[in-house]
């Protein structure tokens, strides 16, 4: 009887997760590799919580006025604050403009073999006059973001808390075994050929197109592949 209520409960887990959301669907057969569990320990040990200041005189120069927040919020900032770029001192201003109108997953979830589809997403309940859409990707006509609210993001979120450094670490891996570390290249967007969007189905107009296309912004970035290359503000009129 008991092992008939497991299957059960297994059957609709997985069926469930199915429906949902291929991100979920793809951490099913996760199992880590030794290697990396160790690498992912030592992040954990290292890992610091990002504590926003608070009160600063001077407010932030490009940023006047904070974030309009959505109704939903995304799955990955349970763990990661917002904006989520820090790193990159050069792009990182760009990458976090991003993200307030592309979602995570367009530029980090890469499943193999399958391809996705984009298209906008709304953030805000459907109740709300105001929509907050971003660019999101698809799959069998369902979204691929897991919102903060959905169940399985409340029991990730809760466990989490309790666990010990190398549950974490697993997890971890395990939550990221579909996302990919190094984003998405700016020209996989802003450039003429092989897109990874397809701007037209999206909505945006011929000019816009050209704009998004031809954009100096991206093609200057894109000559720059190495950390300690040189950025010259002449390189822009290139
Ligand atoms: C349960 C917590 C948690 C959730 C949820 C989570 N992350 Fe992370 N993520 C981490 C931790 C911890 C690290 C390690 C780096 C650090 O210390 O910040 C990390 C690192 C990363 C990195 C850097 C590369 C790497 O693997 O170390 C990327 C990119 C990333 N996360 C993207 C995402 C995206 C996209 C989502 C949502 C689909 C997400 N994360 C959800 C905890 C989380
Ligand atoms: C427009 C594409 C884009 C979007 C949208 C995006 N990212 Fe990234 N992300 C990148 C790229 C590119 C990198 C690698 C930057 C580099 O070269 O170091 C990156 C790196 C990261 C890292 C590594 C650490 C760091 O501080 O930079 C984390 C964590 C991360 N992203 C989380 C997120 C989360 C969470 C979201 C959604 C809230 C998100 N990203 C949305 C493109 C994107
Ligand atoms: C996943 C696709 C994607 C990636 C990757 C991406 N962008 Fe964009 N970017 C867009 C889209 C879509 C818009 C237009 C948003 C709108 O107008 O609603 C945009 C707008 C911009 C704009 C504003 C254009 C204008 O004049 O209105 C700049 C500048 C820009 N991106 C630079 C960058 C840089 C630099 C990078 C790499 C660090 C990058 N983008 C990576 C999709 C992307």
């Amino acid at each position: 009887m008991k092992t008939l209520i497991e299957l059960v409960v297994l059957f609709l887990v997985v069926f469930s997760a199915q429906a949902e959301s291929l991100y979920i669907d793809q951490l099913r057969d996760f199992s880590p590799d030794k290697k990396e569990l160790k690498q992912a320990l030592k992040q954990l040990e290292e890992h610091e919580a990002v504590v926003l200041k608070k009160g600063v005189f001077v407010g932030s120069f490009h940023k006047q006025k904070p974030d309009k927040a959505t109704d939903k919020k995304a799955f990955c900032t349970t763990c990661h604050s917002l904006p989520p770029h820090r790193q990159n001192e050069r792009k990182r201003s760009f990458l976090n403009m991003h993200s307030r109108y592309i979602s995570c997953e367009t530029c980090h979830f890469r499943p193999e073999n399958i391809s996705l589809e984009y298209r906008w997403l709304n953030f805000n309940d459907a109740a709300n006059g105001e929509e907050a859409k971003r660019i999101a990707p698809f799959y069998a006509g369902q979204f691929v973001p897991v919102f903060a609210d959905d169940e399985f993001s409340k029991q990730t979120a809760q466990s989490w808390e309790n666990m010990s450094l190398l549950e974490k670490s697993e997890l971890k891996l395990k939550l990221h075994s579909s996302i990919n570390k190094e984003g998405t290249k700016c020209l996989a967007c802003h450039d003429n050929k092989k897109q990874l969007l397809d701007l037209k189905a999206l909505g945006f107009d011929k000019k816009e197109i050209v704009k998004l296309q031809k954009h100096a912004i991206p093609r200057f970035f894109s000559r720059f592949n190495k950390e300690d290359q040189r950025l010259r503000m002449s390189d822009l009129l290139r």
